[in-house]
């Protein structure tokens, strides 16, 4: 036992002093990326007993290699991919050899899982990109290096598989490397290591064989034993973003986060961005001890000589060296949202441990994967990449993304299903936070409500065209219009004769067009105005966006509710029989949708009710 015991330590002893490379594999379906990394584990002696009892009967059942062993059901996991044969989730294996520990990630091939792939290249040291002897360069192996070069990856292998199905042909590899080269001279590779290889026969893997005797470069797995690391900068200045405030008791405060780069002592000068308050560090606690220094990727709760305010999503920093704030940025975006990306739109943003609320403002130009040439764009499709224009709701500690992947990097998240859609990258800022202010003017809304004796309001009619809107709105506004009220009625057909007028109907234009009217309502309200708003507005997203730029009761929905049977029936301008005949593209209910509102105000079943009620019922709700 006790020689057992000096062994299990000296193991361990010897796995702590070894540093780790991270990387990651990407490639398309089929490349052979499972059986790869299969084969780095298994011949690494990186399995036990029973996962290795495990694949000999999962081999006979699931397995796609005969009589063989299947090493690709070591490193595909989960249930549903075994089943369909395929790698559908980002998946980190461990393992070692006797110069470095290794993580990897296997990240998946379908189009549909470039969001993955990003998740594991934002840590990633080197990327192996496999592709298939018989098959060459794809236009995901230059979607798959794109996003790797974005990622700020430097380190790459072209790993040419599957050299057995093309009988170990070196013109084969060299034609594939050279087309790979060409493409890749622009992305910005420290290094880029091309190796011929066989995942499932093992040449090269670990060791070099007799099958590619022509070639005289290293094997993968001494290559990665070889590549430099390059990571978070110990000596960078001081920046940790705080994840938590802790306060179990009214004496103690601490602020607990991972140090993104830097180092921290006890004494150390900082500043809580984005206010700027300066301060001094009081304590570092790792774990339960208060430790002299505390260095990159460390996780710390830290104390501070004075009761500054500080909360989660501020960011502690070196206060000679801070960071920058800013709420308007360029950036470069991967979208991975299967509904486009439309500019105007508001998504939430996600970046170090804050989260605010951030609109594409434009997007500057969409990049091809295959050429990298720019493109004028309107929206961004899936696993488009583009370099676009972003604002936030509030000002944002950042750093640009070559100097700081943490404060640099972001995620975008849809409001309504908090769905993961968009990956970015901050270059810089477009303007700091500080720089425009609200100007705070005498004469204020509540002073130009009370000349007019009235409550300013929005009020926001919603529904298909044809159902009655604008006529209901019409008769509502001479009724208060009658009663002695200040009004505006801001119509869709109207206003997009003027200041809308460079909109048309795809979902981006009507995002805008939205967007623009919502603003517009607002100015008048704030004039001290009623303002009744009558559009099609046929989004969620950009009525939620309408209703948050008013405060509490001034926002009031009414759908008029009209089946479009109905619309159709009346059909007024004649356009439901155009867009049935086809001579109308994206017509609201017919081929662009509508999205139900789910919490209006007013409900009026236009069905059921005249005009008239519909209007005696809105004046009777907003008395
Ligand atoms: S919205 O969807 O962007 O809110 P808006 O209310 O401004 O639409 O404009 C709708 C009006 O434009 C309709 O009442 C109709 O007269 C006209 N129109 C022309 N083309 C379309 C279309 N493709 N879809 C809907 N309305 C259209």
């Amino acid at each position: 036992m006790a020689q057992r015991d000096t062994n299990v330590l000296a193991f361990v002893g010897k796995q702590a002093n070894r540093e780790t490379l991270r990387f990651i594999t990407c490639g398309s379906v089929d490349d052979g990326k499972s059986t790869l990394i299969g084969r780095l584990l298994y011949e690494s002696k990186n399995i036990f007993d029973d996962q290795l009892q495990a694949l000999e009967s999962d081999s006979k059942r699931y397995g796609t290699q005969g009589e063989k062993m299947d090493l690709a059901l070591l490193v595909d996991g989960l249930q549903a991919e075994r089943e369909q044969g395929i790698t559908i989730d980002v998946a980190y294996r461990f393992f070692a050899s006797d110069k470095r520990r290794f993580i990897v990630a296997d990240t998946p091939g379908h189009e549909q899982y470039t969001r993955n792939m990003a998740t594991g290249a934002s840590t990633a040291h080197v990327a192996v990109i496999l592709v298939d002897a018989r098959k060459g360069v794809l236009v995901q192996t230059r979607r798959h290096s794109r996003i790797v070069s974005l990622m700020g990856i430097r380190q790459v292998v072209l790993a040419v598989n599957k050299m057995d199905l093309v009988g170990y042909d070196q013109k084969t590899f060299d034609a594939t490397v050279a087309d790979y080269r060409a493409f890749a001279a622009e992305l910005g590779f420290e290094g880029l290591q091309a190796i011929p290889l066989s995942g499932l026969d093992g040449d090269n893997v670990l060791t070099r064989t007799q099958n590619l005797a022509w070639y005289d470069g290293p094997s993968l797995l001494e290559h990665l034993e070889a590549v430099p690391i390059t990571g978070a900068n110990e000596r960078a200045d001081f920046r940790m973003p705080v994840q938590l405030v802790n306060r179990p008791n009214l004496d103690f405060r601490g602020f607990c986060g991972r140090i993104a780069e830097g180092s921290v002592r006890p004494g150390d000068a900082v500043r809580v961005l984005p206010a700027g308050t300066r301060t001094t560090v009081r304590a570092v606690i790792d774990g339960f001890d208060e430790v002299a220094e505390a260095g990159v990727g460390t996780s710390v709760t830290i104390t501070l000589a004075d009761e500054v305010d500080a909360s989660r999503g501020d960011v502690l920093v070196a206060a000679d060296a801070p960071a920058e704030v800013a709420d308007q940025f360029d950036a470069k975006l991967l979208w991975m949202g299967e509904h486009a990306m439309s500019p105007g739109r508001q998504y939430l943003m996600r970046s170090g441990c804050k989260e605010v609320t951030a609109t594409i403002t434009g997007i500057k130009y969409r990049q091809d994967v295959n050429t990298g040439g720019h493109m004028a764009a309107k929206t961004l499709e899936l696993n488009e990449i583009a370099t676009v224009d972003i604002s936030t709701s509030a000002p944002l500690v950042f750093e640009p993304y070559a100097s700081n992947k943490v404060l640099g990097s972001f995620i975008l998240i849809d409001k309504l299903t908090f769905e993961t859609v968009g990956a970015g990258m901050i270059d810089f800022a477009l303007r700091r936070a500080s720089n425009i202010h609200w100007q705070a003017l005498e004469i204020d809304r509540a002073a130009r409500a009370r000349l007019k004796h009235q409550t300013p309001r929005c009020i926001w009619f919603t529904g298909l065209s044809g159902s009655g809107k604008s006529t209901i709105a019409d008769l509502l506004e001479k009724r208060m219009h009658a009663a002695g009220l200040h009004t505006y009625l801001l119509d869709g057909d109207n206003v997009r004769h003027g200041l809308n007028r460079d909109l048309g109907f795809t979902e981006a234009d009507r995002v805008e067009n939205i967007r623009r009217v919502a603003e517009v309502a607002r100015l008048m309200v704030e004039a001290g105005l009623v303002v009744l708003v009558s559009f099609i507005s046929p989004f969620r997203s950009e009525r939620r966006m309408a209703r948050g730029l008013f405060g509490e009761g001034e926002f009031i929905e009414v759908f008029v509710d009209t089946p479009i049977e109905e619309c159709e029936r009346r059909d007024v301008k004649g356009l439901y029989a155009k867009a049935r005949r086809g001579e109308l593209k994206n017509f609201t209910g017919i081929d662009s949708e509508y999205e139900l509102p789910e919490h209006p105000e007013i409900h009026l079943r236009t069905a059921e009710l005249k005009p008239d009620e519909c209007v005696r019922r809105i004046i009777e709700s907003l008395n």
